[in-house]
């Protein structure tokens, strides 16, 4: 019996050696260990043995069975280890390998136009204001000074939406809602950046485009005057476009100022020399301005005894062409990625 004893010790040792994974050494550990496992056979026959041999062979049989179940137990910490080990060689990450690049949107050359536009205003004690680009033909043109068959209605082709509503197609409009939300008894300084329309369809107009508005009013004896005016606009336009621009004032017509101004700015692509941009004249023309006109501030809830001012309104998509070089205002609204992702970061380079 202690030979068949020993036999299967050396079978299950050679088997649990020879186990590629731990299901083939669970299997081992029933065939030998379990219920109907091969030592536990052998204790079985023990009854058949005499009173002296028993103890010997139970002596024999739970030492093989307790070396045999500290194999086992060996070989499993092996394969824990070596499943852990492949596992961390299969994770490992190659910190060499190019990292897929995170694409981010970028804002839009117009809407960083907006933003700095409103930080410098800000920055002089502006507020920021908003109007609705649905708006009424009252605040876009009559409270303008503007009455319904007024000539100058013509300067503005118009989307109607009915006989009252149409696009609005300057940001004047909203010269009109702050004075009279401001009740005529107090003074203004805003700033309105947004939306405008009209309808152009040539290859150099878009039917949407963008449009900036400034006014202020103040006392008479503050004396808000065309110096300030010319003053203001100094600085927007050379923060903007460029340090050295100059400006010039020419006459002009807007029937909601008096006078009315277009303002000149020096050509940003040839500092003034002429080049084909500006025609060879050094002047680029970029503003409307003026001094607010008394009906406008009477319309509006002014006294124009009492208040005055002055206005001005440019266009976004030209200030962004001036800024950042772009020779054609198609590029700002086609939506090209490959366009507008050169602005990605553009000023904090
Ligand atoms: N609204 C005018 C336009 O769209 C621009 C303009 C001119 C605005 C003179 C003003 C202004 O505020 O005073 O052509």
């Amino acid at each position: 019996m202690k030979d068949q004893i020993n036999e299967i010790k050396e079978k299950a040792l050679k088997a649990i050696e020879e186990a590629e994974d731990a299901k083939i050494l669970n299997d081992v550990r029933v065939n030998i260990l379990g219920k109907k496992g091969e030592l536990t056979q052998v204790l079985r026959g023990m009854g058949a043995l005499s009173p002296e041999e028993r103890p010997v062979i139970g002596e024999l049989v739970n030492k093989v069975r307790d070396e045999i179940e500290t194999k086992i137990k060996e070989r499993e910490e092996e394969f824990k280890k070596e499943a852990l080990k492949e596992k961390l060689e299969n994770e490992t990450i190659d910190i060499t390998l190019p990292a897929t690049k995170i694409k981010r949107g970028s804002k839009h050359p117009i809407n960083r136009v907006i933003e700095e536009i409103e930080d410098l205003f800000v920055s002089m004690g502006y507020d920021v204001v908003e109007g609705p680009e649905l708006e009424t033909d009252e605040f876009c043109f009559e409270r303008l000074n503007l009455p319904k068959g007024h000539p100058a209605r013509d300067m503005q082709d118009s989307f109607y939406i009915t006989e009252d509503y149409l696009l609005r197609t300057q940001t004047s409009a909203v010269q009109a809602r702050t004075m009279l939300a401001k009740g005529g008894n107090e003074p203004i300084r805003m700033i309105c950046a947004g939306k405008t329309y009209r309808r152009e369809d040539d290859a150099t107009h878009s039917h949407q485009f963008g449009q900036v508005e400034g006014l202020v009013i103040d006392k008479k004896d503050k004396n808000v005057s065309l110096a300030d005016l010319k003053g203001t606009l100094e600085v927007f336009v050379r923060k903007l476009v460029g340090k050295n621009s100059e400006l010039r004032f020419r006459p002009s017509y807007f029937p909601f100022t008096e006078p009315s101004y277009e303002v000149d700015v020096t050509c940003f692509k040839c500092g003034g020399k002429g080049c084909n941009l500006c025609k060879q004249t050094g002047w680029i023309e970029l503003l409307g301005a003026g001094i607010v006109h008394p009906n406008v501030l009477k319309m509006n809830g002014y006294n124009p005894e009492e208040y005055g001012g002055f206005a001005f309104g440019t266009g976004l998509d030209r200030l962004a062409m001036f800024k950042y070089g772009i020779p054609d205002v198609r590029y700002l609204y086609a939506n090209d990625i490959r366009f507008l992702s050169q602005f990605d970061r553009k000023d904090e380079e």
